[in-house]
């Protein structure tokens, strides 16, 4: 039933999940819906993007269909389309992208293209009524790792960024060579609750003095050679310790970047966004870190955490107060920077 609310209809399609979401004022969640491609993808060891575009396009009129359902509105109630224009996979977000021109153009209503990014920071919107900017964001996600000052709602400097490897591709291509599977994340997080995270001493790189860069490929490629050195010895890896110990390597680091952000830049709050955020052992330190300095830790439900549409819908919705309109000629980026 339509109110005096703005609605925004938010759609996501950059990577594997299919999501569309109904968000009330930016802020109220009144339909998520994400149809995932994971189980697909899971026979491949990774996302194929090819199969992704296609079952992207096999599903989107459904999905949006099911998220007006859900929220118990029609499509004429929406006032506002949002969607995620990059960064992602060019073949994936230009099914989404022609869903949102598609609907804005037959519905006469505004069309704002949304920087996957930004809808990571937002999710916090929706899980915390009360959050404003400022705030340091932490962003941790399968192609990211980032620390990103959010100074105003349509205005984030990133102070900090991955040379290399994102932290989630770096827990996906170690749970691959240690037979954990894809997505590999959620299963490091599982296994490494059941290992000691002192076993093995990883490196823990920081970077010149004041960088808030990262950079994991060192890591990773120790992680490799201590496994390839195991097996030639002829030594039982235990994978639950590996899993510990790599993750402990992987989260100091950015536990400790990201508190020394919010002191530099005199934040009270780090906000978490992206699916990494969802880490068990991330929330935990990073939360002893930050306690530490009387900086509060803001973390979005897992569901939040990871790629759904309703984090896009928010984000939208405020580049629509800001004033933001996208025209039909939006296009996919795929390599959109903050
Ligand atoms: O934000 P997201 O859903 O998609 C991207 O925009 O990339 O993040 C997906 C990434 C994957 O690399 C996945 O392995 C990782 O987030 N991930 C996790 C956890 N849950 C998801 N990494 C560590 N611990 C988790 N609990
Ligand atoms: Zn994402």
């Amino acid at each position: 039933m339509k109110d005096d609310r703005l609605l925004t209809l938010g759609i996501e399609t950059s990577c594997d999940e299919t999501a569309a979401a109904v968000v009330a004022d930016g802020r109220i969640v009144m339909s998520n819906i994400i149809s995932s491609q994971i189980d697909i993808h899971t026979q491949y060891g990774g996302v194929v993007p090819e199969i992704a575009s296609r079952k992207h396009l096999e599903r989107i009129n459904d999905v949006i269909q099911n998220a007006l359902n859900d929220a118990e509105v029609r499509a004429s109630d929406i006032d506002l389309i949002g969607v995620t224009y990059g960064p992602g996979l060019v073949g994936a977000l230009l099914i989404g992208v022609a869903a949102a021109k598609t609907m804005a153009y037959a519905l006469d209503k505004p069309l704002i293209g949304v920087n996957h990014m930004h809808g990571h920071i937002a999710a916090n919107y929706l899980e915390y009524q009360e959050l404003d900017p400022p705030f340091m964001s932490l962003v941790v996600s399968g192609g990211h790792t980032e620390i990103v000052n959010v100074t105003d709602y349509n205005k984030c400097e990133k102070i900090g960024g991955t040379r290399d490897d994102a932290a989630g591709e770096a827990f996906d291509k170690i749970a691959r060579v240690i037979g954990l599977g894809y997505p590999g994340g959620p299963k490091i997080d599982r296994a490494a609750r059941e290992g000691d995270r002192n076993a093995i001493h990883f490196k823990r790189v920081y970077l010149e003095e004041g960088s808030y860069d990262f950079s994991f490929s060192g890591l990773k490629t120790q992680a490799l050679n201590y496994l390839n050195s195991e097996r030639q010895a002829g030594r039982e890896i235990n994978t639950n310790d590996v899993a510990a110990s790599f993750q402990e390597a992987v989260v100091e680091v950015i536990a400790d970047k990201a508190v020394s952000a919010a002191l530099e830049f005199k934040r009270n709050k780090i906000v978490m966004a992206g699916g990494v955020a969802s880490n068990t052992r991330l929330r935990e330190l990073l939360e002893e870190k930050a306690a530490e300095h009387g900086i509060e830790i803001l973390k979005p439900s897992p569901l939040l955490c990871t790629d759904n549409a309703a984090m896009i819908a928010s984000a939208a919705y405020y580049a629509y107060r800001c004033g933001e309109r996208s025209g039909f000629d939006l296009d996919a980026v795929p390599g959109l920077e903050f």
